[in-house]
């Protein structure tokens, strides 16, 4: 089980409000939902909301009733309802999920905890902010790049080619796995410098280097030779536990640190005295 870590502005304060259920509900669930209010000195707190779960299928449903039909302020990312945009990524009872896809019958008989995405800053309530992970996904490159000047090529790829990818281009970026890996909260943010770039940046330029079509393999192993920015995975596996797409970042950086000692064309001290 991954154990809860709270935002980086957290410290709790437990009495926060209690919003009862409407008079006659039969059968209630409580929620206790992290709340965080720029606007107020009273920060964070954690509310608790007696939900009417008749109808509700999906955590997602559940924080849908409550701000229809209970508390309005209460703020949270979601878009597709599908798990396929990972907007709605973040802790539910001690684990990084995506709330429209985690079902009530997932979680057991007790209270249910809603937590941020941990160790991020907090923006408001369920809402991070995830700046610095789009950086390091930035940071990979992630696209196709070939060292053609012909821009009419045609890239052909074969089937068995085209099946290497599988299991590394349905990530949908919803940064479960990073926020959810102790080795990217300790290294993951340091102004830029000596940074691990985590599991979801990996997985992704994986995804590349796997790709028989690009071409720049050693530019990209480049990119990732020092110490901190892939050296820091030390396999805990708690990335590949949380990702509701069922993907194994661990094992794509386990790759990439294979194509590392392969390649050929390693990077020189000298090359990286020159950076
Ligand atoms: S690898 Fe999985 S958990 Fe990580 S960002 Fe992609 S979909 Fe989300
Ligand atoms: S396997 Fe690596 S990336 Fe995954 S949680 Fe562990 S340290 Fe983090
Ligand atoms: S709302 Fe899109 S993944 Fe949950």
């Amino acid at each position: 089980m991954v154990e809860l870590t709270l935002p980086k502005n957290s410290k709790v304060n437990r009495n926060g409000k209690t919003y009862a259920a409407k008079d006659g509900a039969e059968n209630t669930r409580t929620f206790r939902v992290y709340r965080y209010d720029p606007s107020t000195p009273d920060n964070p707190s954690v509310d608790t909301y007696e939900v009417d779960v008749s109808n509700v299928s999906m955590v997602l449903d559940a924080l849908i009733k409550i701000k229809n039909e209970m508390d309005p302020t209460l703020s949270f990312r979601r878009s597709c309802r599908e798990g396929v945009c990972g907007s709605c990524a973040m802790n539910i009872n001690g684990a990084n999920t995506l709330a429209c896809t985690k079902g009530m019958d997932e979680l057991g008989n007790g209270d249910v905890s809603v937590y941020p995405l941990p160790h991020q800053p907090v923006v408001r309530d369920l809402v991070t902010d995830l700046s610095k992970f789009y950086e390091q996904h930035a940071y990979i490159e992630p696209y196709l790049q070939a060292k053609t000047d012909d821009p009419e090529t045609e890239w052909r790829q074969s089937p068995e080619d085209r099946a290497k990818l599988d299991g590394l281009y349905e990530c949908i970026l919803c940064a479960c796995c990073s926020t959810s890996c102790p080795s990217y909260w300790w290294n993951g943010d340091k102004d830029g410098k000596d940074e691990y770039l985590g599991p979801a940046a990996l997985l992704q330029a994986y995804r590349w280097l796997a790709d028989s079509r690009d071409q720049l393999d050693n530019e990209r192993l480049d990119k990732l030779e020092d110490e901190f920015k892939l050296y820091r995975c030390h396999t805990i596996m708690n990335c590949t536990q949380v990702c509701p797409k069922h993907l194994n970042p661990a094992k794509a950086i386990s790759d990439i640190k294979r194509m590392m000692v392969n390649r050929p064309d390693k990077k020189t001290p000298e090359k990286q005295a020159a950076e």
